[in-house]
């Protein structure tokens, strides 16, 4: 073997290295974010002029060491979907949970931490469709609302208001009594505590039309009632979903479970998984909502200026009466 063959060999290594070396710094200096970051902003002219970076909001709760997981919850998905406008067209208008603060993984799955699409994606539900696929099982529910709950602690509604969302993050429908009340009231299925709560409940509503102050107020005056005497009132929308205090005011919407619940006539469904999910959407606490102490303080309010105004005309059809016996005695 001649000295060039030698130095051939090396020269071929070194080349083979420099090549190596050059894609590591061309991946490490240019990942894939930087290149979709790239792409977006040559798409969209609002962002012009915007620093290539990682884009996270931290997450707060889970990820602690206890679960096996290191640190705090990150969501790193917008750093490539970095185009709001494009996000705000793609989704459904007025979804309840806000992307800048929930982030992503909340509704999409996948791994928020990643930076590369390929990992990111995992185990995603990548459309509505698959949202609603993936998550017909009680566990992915259950692991969707224990997040919402972490990310908002701040709840003063005593309810589980996680629980109201559905595989989209859109809020629940409410499905009505009569669906419940159907099953429920055959023989093996709680026909006596059904009967209690339809004799009692249903039909209170009819009731509160017919008290004087809730008449005579005017709607801002007939909003106060709804919370309490109607089932998914939502404050924000100011619209309830049924009169009276029904399955669901104390259930939680049943869209999802009562869906679930036809496993019973049918064997598509599932359910066990409803049975799971609506156990899990009820809790006592919520009975405190409008069983409170103060619940007819304007009641007691409106009735005292009632009653006083009524007295008020009572004592002057009294002084009038007085005044025109005096004037017949004078005559
Ligand atoms: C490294 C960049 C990158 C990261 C990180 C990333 N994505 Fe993507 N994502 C893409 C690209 C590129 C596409 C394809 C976009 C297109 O075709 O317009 C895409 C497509 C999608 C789609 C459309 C459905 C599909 O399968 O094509 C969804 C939904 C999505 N991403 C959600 C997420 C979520 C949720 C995260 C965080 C867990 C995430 N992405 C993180 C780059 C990324
Ligand atoms: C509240 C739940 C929710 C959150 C949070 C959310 N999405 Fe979505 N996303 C949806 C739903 C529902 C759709 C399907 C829209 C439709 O089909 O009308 C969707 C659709 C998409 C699509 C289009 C998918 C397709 O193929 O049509 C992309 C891309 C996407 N989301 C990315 C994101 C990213 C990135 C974030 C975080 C910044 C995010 N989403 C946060 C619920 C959510
Ligand atoms: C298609 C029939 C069907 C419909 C509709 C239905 N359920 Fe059920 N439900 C069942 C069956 C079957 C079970 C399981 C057996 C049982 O516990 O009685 C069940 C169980 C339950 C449970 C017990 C969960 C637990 O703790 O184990 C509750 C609570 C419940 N249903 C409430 C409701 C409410 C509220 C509605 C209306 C929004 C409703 N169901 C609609 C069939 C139905
Ligand atoms: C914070 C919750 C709450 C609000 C708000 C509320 N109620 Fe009630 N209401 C209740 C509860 C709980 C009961 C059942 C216990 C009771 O009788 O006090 C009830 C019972 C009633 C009853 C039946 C009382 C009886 O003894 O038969 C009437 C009538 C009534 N409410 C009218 C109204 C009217 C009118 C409004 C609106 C101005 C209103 N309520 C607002 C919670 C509320
Ligand atoms: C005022 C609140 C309230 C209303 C209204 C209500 N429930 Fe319940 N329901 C409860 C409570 C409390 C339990 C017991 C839950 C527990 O112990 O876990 C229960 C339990 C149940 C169970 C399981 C029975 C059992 O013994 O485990 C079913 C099924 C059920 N409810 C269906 C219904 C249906 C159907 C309606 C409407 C006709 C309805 N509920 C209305 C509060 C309510
Ligand atoms: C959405 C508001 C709301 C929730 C939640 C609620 N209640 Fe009530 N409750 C009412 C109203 C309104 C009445 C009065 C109904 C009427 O006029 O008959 C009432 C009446 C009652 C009564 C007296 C009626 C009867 O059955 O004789 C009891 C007991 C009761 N509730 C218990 C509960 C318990 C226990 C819970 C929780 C599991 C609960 N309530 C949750 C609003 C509510």
């Amino acid at each position: 073997m001649g000295p060039y063959v030698k130095l051939i060999w090396l020269l071929v290594i070194s080349i083979l290295l420099l090549g190596v070396s050059v894609v590591w710094f061309y991946k490490e200096f240019n990942p894939e974010w930087k290149q979709c970051q790239r792409a977006e902003v040559q798409e969209n002219e609002a962002l012009k002029g915007k620093k290539l970076e990682i884009k996270q909001i931290l997450l707060t709760g889970e990820g602690l060491w206890s679960n096996q997981e290191s640190g705090q919850r990150v969501d790193r998905c917008m750093t490539c979907h970095i185009d709001e406008e494009k996000l705000v067209k793609l989704h459904p208008k007025e979804l309840p949970i806000p992307y800048d603060v929930y982030g992503c993984t909340v509704c999409h799955g996948g791994n928020g931490r990643a930076l590369e699409s390929e990992r990111a994606h995992e185990h995603m539900y990548s459309d509505r469709d698959a949202m609603e696929e993936g998550r017909y099982s009680a566990d992915e529910f259950i692991k969707m609302w224990k997040r919402l709950k972490i990310l908002n602690p701040e709840e003063e509604i005593r309810l589980r208001r996680e629980s109201f969302f559905g595989p989209t993050g859109r809020y629940q429908l409410y499905v009505g009594n009569d669906d419940c009340v159907d099953c429920h009231k055959k023989d093996d299925m709680h026909p006596d505590h059904v009967k209690r709560w339809s004799n009692t409940k249903f039909k209170t509503f009819e009731r509160i039309k017919k008290e004087p102050d809730y008449q005579a107020g005017d709607e801002n005056y007939k909003k106060q009632c709804y919370k309490c005497h109607t089932t998914g009132y939502r404050e924000d929308k100011e619209i309830y979903a049924a009169e009276g205090v029904g399955c669901e005011a104390c259930h939680g919407p049943g869209e999802v479970y009562a869906y679930l619940m036809q496993g019973v006539r049918d064997e598509e469904y599932d359910v066990e998984q409803g049975q799971k999910l609506a156990k899990i959407s009820f809790d006592f606490s919520i009975c405190g909502n409008c069983h409170i102490p103060k619940r007819h303080e304007m009641r007691k309010e409106y009735l005292k200026e009632a009653a006083a105004k009524e007295a008020a005309a009572k004592e002057a059809a009294a002084k009038e009466a007085a005044a025109k016996d005096a004037v017949k005695e004078e005559g």
